[in-house]
């Protein structure tokens, strides 16, 4: 597969070259394919406004293209999937599964067991240990056996540790804590791992890149680790989740040091919710240097997760600074790697520029590789090529919805449209505002847009 992905680069290039295409750009490769050579999964959420068909059509593009992970923002939490005691609603989670099944990502399960956002009806038996007990496990059972062999792998407790400086259980404004107790967490992973003993299992929270400091979250969560270990708690991964900002510098070095102690305990450590965010004021006033400093923070994170061989998900709470839950509930702004605009910031070139510097023969997996053999039933994205906006196309842009190509920033320009052979098949001059492109098979193409001097390139598929 890693020789026909190189042929089928070359291939186009070479291609692209006799077009005259590569004047103008560079084929590169995308983050998943350089994720999958190393035995990684990258991935980021796909946000509640896809679930509800409301998200702009260059999310899922560049989504499929770049990310082998994938989690649901809010759609496979409690609330979500047991709205009513009993009444179980997956639609939401099933069109996830389904679209990852068909581009060939994996998927995280988030989350079963969490004070927030349960079902109100849970409330009703608030401090009654036995029917809490009967409610969480009938929902696990009942949520992780409905994906069982789908969802590879599910936060099974999320955020049951108090903050910072008083280690110990959350022990108010959570149901679970206080009509169960601490034994609601070990209850948990067990009834997950029997409902899908090939599920990996997480324990997730927030902080735990603060440091492994006596009485921080990430000491008390390590030795609960040791301690689930040692009474055969069937765990296998701790997540930290990482919404960070800017001034945090020190955080990477921390989840390097939380990924030894874990490689200790036989445990993966997945980076689950990374952003780091700017504050909200700065917004607007951001420049090149802030930009860059942001990617410095991402490339170390990178460079972290690909030499810790115990690390196996790194996956960012969001695609595009346009869909981000830090502008709304965080007093953050503009924590991910694609601008409102879908343009990569300087972030994204961080990740690649680490990946790059990681040559797969020396990133260590702890997955064995037959994890990599997901089943695809529709384009996995392994062997295609991200097209990277030429620096000339600025202001210029395109996206496809059904087959009708629309164009934006330009008077008169001129469309072409190129097999994965870099084949001409249409060709139209003039063209003011949108282009159908009819009597094109379905299939992988590379359109390029141009008005003078201005070149645009970009990789669609035609359904
Ligand atoms: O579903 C209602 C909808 O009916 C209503 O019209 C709308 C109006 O505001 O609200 C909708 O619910 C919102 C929900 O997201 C779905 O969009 C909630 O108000 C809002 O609070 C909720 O926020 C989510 C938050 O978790 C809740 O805890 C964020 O989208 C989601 O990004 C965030 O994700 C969490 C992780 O699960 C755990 N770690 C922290 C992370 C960030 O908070």
């Amino acid at each position: 597969m890693e020789m026909f992905n190189r042929l089928s680069r070359l291939a186009l290039g070479a291609a692209l070259l006799g077009t005259g295409i590569t004047d103008v750009l560079a084929a590169e490769p995308t983050i998943r394919e350089l994720a999958k050579e190393r035995g990684r999964f990258i991935g980021t959420i796909l946000n509640s406004e896809w679930f509800n068909d409301a998200i702009e059509p260059e999310f899922e593009q560049i989504h499929k293209t770049q990310f082998n992970v994938v989690v649901a923002e809010n759609e496979m939490k409690f609330d979500a999937t047991e709205p009513q005691e009993n009444e179980f609603n997956f639609a939401k989670g099933d069109k996830m599964v389904e679209y990852a099944q068909a581009n060939g990502i994996r998927v995280r399960g988030h989350a079963l067991a969490w004070h927030s956002q349960v079902a109100n009806w849970v409330n009703n038996y608030a401090g009654q240990k036995d029917k809490l007990l009967a409610v969480l496990k009938n929902h696990i059972e009942n949520v992780v056996g409905h994906w069982k062999g789908k969802v590879a792998e599910w936060d099974v407790v999320n955020e049951a540790v108090n903050d910072e400086y008083n280690a110990g259980w959350r022990s108010t404004n959570s149901v679970w804590y206080e009509g169960i107790g601490a034994e609601f967490l070990d209850s948990a992973f067990v009834w997950a791992h029997a409902a899908d003993p090939d599920a990996e299992l997480c324990y997730n929270d927030y902080s735990l890149e603060w440091g492994l400091r006596e009485g921080s979250k990430a000491s008390f969560v390590v030795e609960q680790v040791k301690r689930w270990k040692q009474n055969n708690i069937p765990i296998t991964c701790v997540g930290t989740q990482t919404h960070i900002e800017i001034a945090h510098e020190t955080t990477p070095q921390n989840v390097r040091a939380l990924a030894k102690a874990l490689a200790e305990l036989g445990v993966t450590l997945n980076i689950t919710e990374l952003d780091i965010g700017f504050p909200k004021g700065s917004a607007g006033q951001l420049g090149a240097a802030d930009y860059a400093k942001q990617g410095h923070l991402y490339r170390q994170f990178m460079d972290v997760f690909l030499e810790e061989p115990n690390m196996g998900e790194f996956v960012i709470w969001g695609l595009t600074d346009a869909h981000s839950w830090l502008d709304d509930q965080q007093g953050k702004t503009e924590g991910l790697l694609y601008d409102k605009q879908y343009k990569p910031k300087p972030a994204y070139d961080s990740i690649m520029a680490s990946l790059n510097a990681h040559p797969a023969s020396e990133v260590k997996s702890p997955y064995p590789e037959s994890v990599f053999d997901t089943p695809c039933s529709g384009n996995c994205g392994d062997s295609t090529i991200a097209i990277k906006l030429a620096t000339t196309a600025s202001n210029l842009s395109m996206h496809l919805s059904g087959r009708t190509l629309t164009i934006t920033g330009a008077v008169t320009a001129k469309v072409e449209l190129f097999d994965i052979q870099g084949r001409p098949v249409f060709s139209a001059k003039n063209e003011k505002g949108s282009v159908e492109l009819q009597g094109v098979s379905e299939g992988l193409y590379v359109v390029r847009v141009h008005e003078g001097s201005r070149n645009l390139l970009q990789r669609i598929a035609i359904k």
